[in-house]
């Protein structure tokens, strides 16, 4: 009989017990496909006392990570834990201890991804992290080798369950951002840490990953401009709606010869495009390809379940090599030399929400500071008057500029008398068809 395959987990907590579960249902075809069954020999927690619902012998657990890489009889290291540190250190010391690593850790993989590679592949081993972008989506084997004959240029992606969840709640009505978020919480969608999820550093850390496969280049999270949801309001939801456009957190990575642009931030995209009907817990990544076209990817991108589809993928793949002794066989490069894009000079569309006086005048000044700043206007229109305040809320949308022009309008807007507030300023992504 041929041994079977050890896995030691790092975490068992929302994702670490869907794992267990999964890999317990399906034992046998496990090994069926693969050739090796899976044996969790050891899984690392923090708070032994906590009463689990994962079919695993109480022995089995332990909170000491040398009992997991020192024990020769693990083949796999497995983190589900979470965090920078101290889940960088332990797979590395996995890699170095001979064992095969996967890791749904985004944050590790976006930070520290190209070095864990290269150690990986120099040591013979694996590093499998398909669960770390989209959730059960599959993203990572498709960027890495179904795609890879083409030149891909730009991605636009839904990369975060958790803020797609809130975003569709409040655009529909259904719930505020606090019930939303707690919602989401409750059906572990969110980070340990949710200011990781609302604040943009996880869709940042995911488009880090996706941008560096796609345009194979060394692209790590502080290249990736950023802004989380916190600020959008229910007027925003209304208004955009109005004008034909969801509200998205989109994660946005172009490549043209000389650069690429990578960011973060809510967006309005069209409503009658399919990447704004993406609601609740689903993602999308949508891309072109030189070969192939246009393609796009959809799936829930996050949750328990789903996320251990693609752990549980991975360490079907990694069985195989196991069994067949072979490793690393699609190793990957990355460019070190590509240069990022400065903000400022990102070109967009901006829609923006101003209060101001209710009297003659005031459009004529927003639109001179606009004409001066080299922002043109394709669009405004009065929502609403507050004739208790004598005030007047007025949106506008503009042709594509210059991000810094933009933003160097919208200041001087904000500091015309006749002005009472921008209350908002959120970029526009026109898709193309
Ligand atoms: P979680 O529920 O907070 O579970 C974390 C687990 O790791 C817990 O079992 C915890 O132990 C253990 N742990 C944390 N720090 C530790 C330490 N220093 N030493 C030992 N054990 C430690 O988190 P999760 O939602 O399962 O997420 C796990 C990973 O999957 C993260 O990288 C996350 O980004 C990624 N991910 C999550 C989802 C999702 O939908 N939730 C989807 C894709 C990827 P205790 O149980 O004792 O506290
Ligand atoms: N918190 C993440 C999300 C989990 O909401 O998308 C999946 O990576």
């Amino acid at each position: 009989m041929t041994a079977a395959i050890g896995l030691g987990l790092l975490g068992v907590g929302t994702v670490g017990s869907a794992v267990v579960r999964a890999l317990a249902e399906r034992a046998t075809y496990l090994e069926k496909t693969t050739g090796r069954s899976f044996e969790i020999r050891k899984a690392l927690v923090q708070d032994l006392t906590k009463v689990r619902d994962v079919p695993l012998e109480a022995s089995t657990f332990t909170s000491e990570i040398n009992e997991v890489l020192l024990d020769d009889s693990i083949d796999i290291v497995v983190e589900l834990m979470g965090g920078v540190e101290p889940a960088n250190s332990y797979l590395r010391r996995a890699i170095e201890s001979g064992k095969h690593v996967v890791t749904a850790n985004k944050e590790v993989m976006a930070t520290h991804g190209v070095e864990l590679m290269a150690l990986a592949a120099a040591s013979g081993r694996d590093l499998y992290f398909e669960a770390s972008v989209g959730g059960g989506i599959p993203l990572i084997g498709p960027f890495r080798q179904d795609l890879a004959a083409n030149q891909i240029r730009e991605v636009h992606a839904i990369l975060n369950g958790t803020t797609n969840y809130i975003l569709t709640k409040m655009s529909s009505g259904d719930a505020d951002y606090k019930s939303a978020l707690a919602e989401a919480q409750h059906l572990g969608y969110a980070e340990p840490e949710p200011e990781n999820d609302v604040g943009g550093h996880d869709s940042a850390y995911k488009l880090a990953i996706l941008a560096s496969l796609a345009f194979k280049s060394d692209i790590r999270p502080q290249d990736v401009f950023r802004e989380g949801i916190t600020n959008l309001t229910p007027a925003d939801f209304r208004h955009a709606a109005e004008l034909g456009y969801s509200i998205k957190l989109l994660a946005i990575a172009k490549a043209d010869a000389d650069d690429v642009e990578v960011r973060v931030h809510p967006t309005l995209v069209q409503k009658d495009f399919l990447l704004g009907q993406v609601d609740g817990v689903f993602n999308a990544v949508r891309l072109d390809g030189d070969l192939l076209g246009r393609a796009m990817f959809i799936g829930r991108g996050a949750g328990p379940e789903p996320t251990s589809s693609a752990i549980v993928a991975d360490l079907i793949d990694l069985g195989h090599n196991i069994h067949r002794n072979e490793h690393n066989r699609i190793p990957l490069s990355f460019s070190p030399t590509t240069r990022v894009r400065p903000i400022a000079a990102v070109r967009s569309r901006y829609y923006f929400r101003v209060w101001v006086q209710d009297h003659p005048g005031v459009l004529a000044q927003i639109g001179t500071v606009c004409g001066e700043e080299s922002v043109s206007i394709a669009s405004v229109i009065q929502k609403e008057i507050d004739e208790t305040a004598g005030r007047a809320e007025l949106v506008f949308l503009t042709h594509e500029a210059d991000e810094s022009s933009a933003q160097q309008a919208i200041t001087r807007i904000a500091e015309l008398e006749v002005v009472a507030e921008v209350a908002s300023c959120i970029r526009v992504e026109d898709l193309a068809e």
